[in-house]
């Protein structure tokens, strides 16, 4: 069911619960911003859902302030701050907002009521299988109804739209199969055609390595090492500390002679996703040569990063200095998403008996 122009719909979102990372850039923000001349975009920025972390954040935060002395910020306070960093990291990257409805998830609270509405219709088995609630009690994030229940929220974000494709990393196919399950049962029983069936759509990239070769993540694993320690590679990150993250990823610990194998290493996994075709074949036959330490490979990474992010770092910079340009990009781009929302919300209030 294409859209009457013959375009599809495509929506994404992205949780504002910590500075976005190499991972969710080649995972899904590239293709977010490429993606904005093929559809009707629609870009949100989900703190209903960081809600079912922020508390864990408040806790990280107290723990870096104890070392570091100052004043640990409050939870609403970090999930404001995240939030506008967000947006304002989508829009140095590269987000149009002639183009894209770019907004915050909770500007449209409709979307709340839809997730009640489809809760009834999710099966709990359904919801029981959900990898990623079970990886995130692995790494210690307190569980809650609400962190059990997200993935029925994430099905309402994408149907509330009637949204065709949802570009995303590999970790969320899994939540889109989840929102075609609830889609299916809600037509099916209400006799209605009310939510076509999203598609996910997978970057080239859709398992980026950290910095200790586990997936890369805003949040600290705990799950196989209870120090856990944050393996992210920063989008914005500049000079020493980004140098400091760069050469502290793992490799194994051959010697500068000794040849080394690219298809197991992190450093060349990251490079990869900057290099070119010829690029990446090339640092692949330095590393089976021998005669190349890891440190030189590092600082190729290092040079990539700045060369890709430098233009979108100055951005950025002016970015900071114009907080009312951002929060008016939101608020239009809110108003465009509610009025679609309150559309479909007319047909499932009339498919429910609602209404
Ligand atoms: P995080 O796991 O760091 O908290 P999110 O869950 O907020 O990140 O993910 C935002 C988007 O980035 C999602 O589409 C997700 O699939 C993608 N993403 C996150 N981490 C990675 C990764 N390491 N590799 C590829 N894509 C990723
Ligand atoms: N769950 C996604 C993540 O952690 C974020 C998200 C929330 C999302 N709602 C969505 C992504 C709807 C795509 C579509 O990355």
């Amino acid at each position: 069911m294409p859209l009457p122009s013959g375009r599809k719909r495509i929506l994404s979102g992205v949780q504002p619960s910590g500075k976005l990372h190499l991972g969710n850039y080649f995972g899904a923000i590239k293709q977010h911003i490429a993606l904005q001349d093929e559809g009707e975009c629609f870009y949100f920025i989900a703190d209903y859902h960081a809600l079912t972390t922020v508390r864990d954040l408040e806790k990280a935060e107290i723990e870096r302030v104890k070392q570091s002395g100052g004043k640990a910020a409050k939870a609403a306070d970090l999930l404001r701050a995240n939030v506008r960093d967000v947006a304002i990291d989508y829009l140095a990257l590269g987000l149009d907002p002639a183009k894209v409805a770019f907004f915050r998830q909770s500007d449209v609270p409709e979307v709340t009521e839809l997730t009640w509405i489809l809760s009834t219709v999710a099966g709990m088995g359904l919801l029981e299988r959900a990898h990623s609630f079970k990886d995130k009690i692995a790494k210690g994030i307190a569980p809650s109804v609400g962190l059990f229940t997200y993935p029925v929220l994430m099905a309402a974000d994408i149907l509330i739209y009637r949204s065709h494709l949802v570009p995303v990393g590999q970790d969320q196919v899994q939540h889109l199969e989840m929102t075609r399950d609830m889609a299916g049962s809600f037509n099916h029983a209400f006799e209605v055609e009310v939510f076509p069936m999203p598609q996910p759509r997978l970057s080239e990239a859709p398992v980026v390595p950290g910095t200790d070769g586990k997936k890369m993540s805003k949040t600290v694993d705990r799950s196989e090492d209870p120090e856990g320690r944050y393996n992210a590679i920063e989008i914005f990150a500049e000079g020493k500390a980004l140098k400091k993250t760069v050469m502290g990823i793992v490799t194994d610990s051959k010697t500068v002679e000794e040849p080394k194998d690219p298809a197991t290493c992190n450093v060349f996994a990251l490079y990869s996703l900057f290099a070119t075709p010829a690029e990446k074949e090339e640092m692949a036959a330095r590393y089976r040569a021998g005669g190349m330490g890891y440190g030189v490979a590092k600082q190729a990474l290092l040079e990539k990063i700045d060369a890709t992010f430098g233009p979108a770092r100055e951005k950025r910079k002016e970015l900071v200095a114009r907080p009312d340009f951002v929060e008016d990009v939101l608020r239009d781009g809110a108003r465009k998403a509610r009025t679609e929302a309150q559309k479909t919300m007319e047909l499932v209030r009339q498919a429910t008996g609602l209404r």
